[in-house]
């Protein structure tokens, strides 16, 4: 089959390895009889600098079209992180209605956690992040800015058909994976917003009753991804919780350039968009060692979407062989001194 993907390489690290990797992936689904045609939009940050935009005013209506969105990364050291993150990359995620953000972790052979005692396979884990309101809700605002009394308000927003949108799926995939559901929120602080989520998997855990749900507070969440992290399957949380947790879960297996997500809309009414979990990473832009990896993985979760399930994973299981492999190439954050490209190159070998 034929796919047309959208590319945004975007700002810093995400231009470097996604500019290593799309090629790579590209090569790998043709010599499995998959074309994947790529448009690349050069938007992000400098495009922002330039024109005052981070993207066209009819940038939706210009993805639309595509059958995927690749993303590298955005954010500049130059322009506000609120900016570039409201500028493009919420737009897409909201205008697209990719209200399910899945966010794998998994510990591969080879690659050492800073957590001891763990082998490869025992943390292995994905959260389903809530993607298009939530904390990062759009509502708020500044009053009688740079004066003493001046105030800010941020609201967050949970409506019921989005975080049914979000539970009914994290429960399928639980019920397709161990049975285990961990639903993480923060309801004796947030008292409105958080309970009525709670109320939510509640009501929607009635229709899986093979699932097993856990309950647990984001803070006591955070520690039991460092203590007992081989016990999690699927966690299921909001914007803001989903987001930081899926830093944490990146590390402790290994690192954040191993990191790969998919920002879904599962009616498929819009095109889903795929993305590292990594930004733009100012500290080594420039240096050509930034991980590739996350990025062909996010590759691979795309090409799973778009039912390519054998390409998917062709690059899986090469990522992991790399990995499990001590001679191979491999990037400073998982111990290594190799560069973005020669990763990519040894992958090449491997997978072509
Ligand atoms: P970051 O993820 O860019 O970097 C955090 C740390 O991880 C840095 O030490 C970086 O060197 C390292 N790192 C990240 N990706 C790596 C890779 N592929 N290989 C090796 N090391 C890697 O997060 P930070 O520093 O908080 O943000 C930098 C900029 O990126 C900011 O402007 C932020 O707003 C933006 N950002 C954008 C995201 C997106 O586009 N989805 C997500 C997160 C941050
Ligand atoms: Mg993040």
């Amino acid at each position: 089959m034929a796919h047309d993907i959208a590319v945004i390489p975007g700002d810093g690290i995400g231009r470097e390895v996604v500019s290593e990797a799309f090629p790579l992936v590209r090569d790998v689904a043709e010599a499995r009889g998959t074309t994947l045609a790529p448009t690349e939009f050069d938007w992000g940050s400098e495009r922002y600098l330039e024109e005052g935009e981070m993207m066209p005013e009819d940038g939706l209506d210009r993805l639309e079209a595509y059958d995927s969105i690749l993303l590298g990364a955005v954010g500049h050291p130059d322009v506000p992180d609120h900016v570039t993150l409201h500028g493009l990359r919420l737009p897409i995620t909201k205008g697209f209605d990719q209200h399910v953000c899945r966010r794998p972790s998994y510990l591969f052979e080879g690659v050492d956690s800073p957590l001891r005692g763990y082998d490869a396979g025992e943390i292995d884990f994905v959260v389903y992040r809530q993607n298009t309101e939530g904390e990062y809700a759009h509502v708020g605002g500044r009053e009688h800015e740079g004066s003493d009394n001046e105030v800010a308000v941020q609201s967050a927003v949970f409506t019921r058909e989005a975080t049914e949108r979000l539970v009914r799926p994290a429960f399928e995939a639980a019920a397709a994976r161990e049975g285990k559901l961990t639903n993480v929120t923060k309801s004796n602080a947030q008292a409105y917003g958080m309970v009525f989520w709670d109320d939510v998997v509640e009501e929607v855990s009635a229709d899986y009753p093979g699932v097993e749900v856990e309950r647990l507070l984001v803070d006591a969440a955070s520690m039991d991804f460092v203590r007992r992290p081989e016990e999690f399957d699927v966690i299921a949380a909001s914007n803001l919780f989903g987001d930081v947790l899926t830093d944490l879960g990146a590390i402790i297996s290994g690192s954040i350039g191993l990191a790969p997500s998919a920002n879904v809309d599962p009616t498929g009414t819009y095109p889903s968009m795929f993305e590292p979990v990594h930004g733009s990473a100012f500290d080594i832009t420039g240096d050509g060692v930034a991980n590739p990896l996350a990025t062909v993985l996010s590759c691979s979760m795309m090409l799973r979407n778009l039912g390519e399930e054998d390409v998917a994973d062709a690059l899986r299981e090469g990522v992991a062989a790399q990995l499990a492999d001590e001679s191979a190439p491999r990037t400073p954050d998982i111990g290594g001194e190799g560069t973005t490209e020669e990763v990519v190159s040894d992958l090449r070998t491997r997978l072509l």
